[in-house]
């Protein structure tokens, strides 16, 4: 509750001494008078899509204004736009870090302003949690670690199995903990890591490497892709080649939004580890409680699942995104 006493205090100051009235009254509860800023990472993937509209929508259902901005991939777009949410006096600053490192500086700026932070979907790897009060998002360490678990049962059988990699963006937690998660498991000697290259998350990212993947090894046995998108760009890559994604190279992803579970159904994708993109919801519930003055979970991990082909066939209907 003290905290919003600041918040409203240095918004009150902003506003007389800029005339721009972008805070709120942060202490009154009242869902009509907070206003939230959200850094996006971008929208490089049908994930980080859905993602977007799960937020937009669920601050539109509650009354909350939200201000929105694209980092377009970029850490110092973010890092303008959260210095921007502090100068307007926001009652709360939401951001999905694109890379892990990096983050102190404006972090200790929004605390010492007053303005409480939320991390959705990514964290920051910041020594002081202090600096966020909640972060809520998948744990991307388990998500390599089930496609790991995936691959062990898929080749128990091989003798050698070679395989690459298609990272996610450089630095990204995801990219960091489901390349970590997956050689915590994959951890017999039968199992080499042939390539591991970034896709940056994209699907024309994931096409271009693979294609040089194809080129560069003849005997590739596993696609791990650190999400759909750049899987699918592989199965291009792939066909492209002549050959079969999901029969001559199998491919193991992470996200299933509903373009990878079709690939899934269609057996061009063996198995999807899934990455939930709906925090919108749940983001609303924090901020209420941080603006209300009650205390918020640190930690708030995603629920999610995995998918066969079976599995999919039978979600597809209903898959939200
Ligand atoms: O941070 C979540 C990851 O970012 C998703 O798995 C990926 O598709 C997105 O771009």
């Amino acid at each position: 509750m003290k905290k919003f006493i600041g918040v409203a205090a240095v918004a009150a100051t902003l506003i007389a001494l800029t005339g721009c009235a972008g805070g709120a009254d942060a202490g009154s509860g009242d869902s009509g008078d907070i206003v939230v800023g959200f850094s996006q990472v971008g929208a490089e993937s049908g994930w980080r899509t859905a993602n977007t509209i799960s937020i937009q929508g669920a601050f539109e259902d509650a009354g909350i204004e939200l201000k929105f901005s694209d980092a377009q991939g970029k850490q110092e777009n973010q890092i303008k736009a959260i210095r921007s949410y502090i100068q307007q006096g926001v009652d709360v600053i939401a951001f999905s870090p694109v890379v892990e490192s990096g983050w102190d500086e404006v972090l200790q700026e929004a605390k010492d302003a007053g303005i409480p932070v939320v991390l959705t979907d990514r964290s920051v790897d910041s020594k002081d949690d202090s600096f966020y009060e909640s972060f809520l998002g998948s744990d991307f360490i388990l998500e390599g670690e089930k496609a790991g678990d995936w691959v062990n049962t898929e080749f128990a059988d091989a003798d050698h199995v070679n395989i690459v990699e298609l990272q996610g963006t450089t630095g990204a937690a995801p990219a960091n903990d489901r390349a970590e998660g997956f050689r915590n498991k994959v951890t017999d000697p039968k199992f080499e890591i042939i390539a591991s290259q970034t896709g940056d998350f994209t699907r024309a990212g994931g096409k271009q490497v693979m294609e040089a993947f194809l080129k560069a090894n003849p005997d590739i046995d596993l696609v791990y892709a650190h999400n759909d998108d750049m899987g699918l760009g592989a199965i291009e890559a792939i066909e492209a080649a002549g050959l079969v994604p999901g029969e001559d190279i199998k491919i193991v992803t992470v996200d299933a939004v509903k373009d990878g579970m079709t690939a899934l159904s269609e057996g061009k994708i063996n198995f999807i580890v899934e990455c939930s993109p709906l925090l919108g919801p749940q983001l609303v519930d924090i901020v209420k409680s941080l603006v209300a003055g009650d205390s918020v979970e640190k930690r708030i991990v995603t629920e999610e699942t995995t998918f066969t082909k079976e599995q999919a066939i039978e979600a597809l209907p209903d898959r939200q995104y």
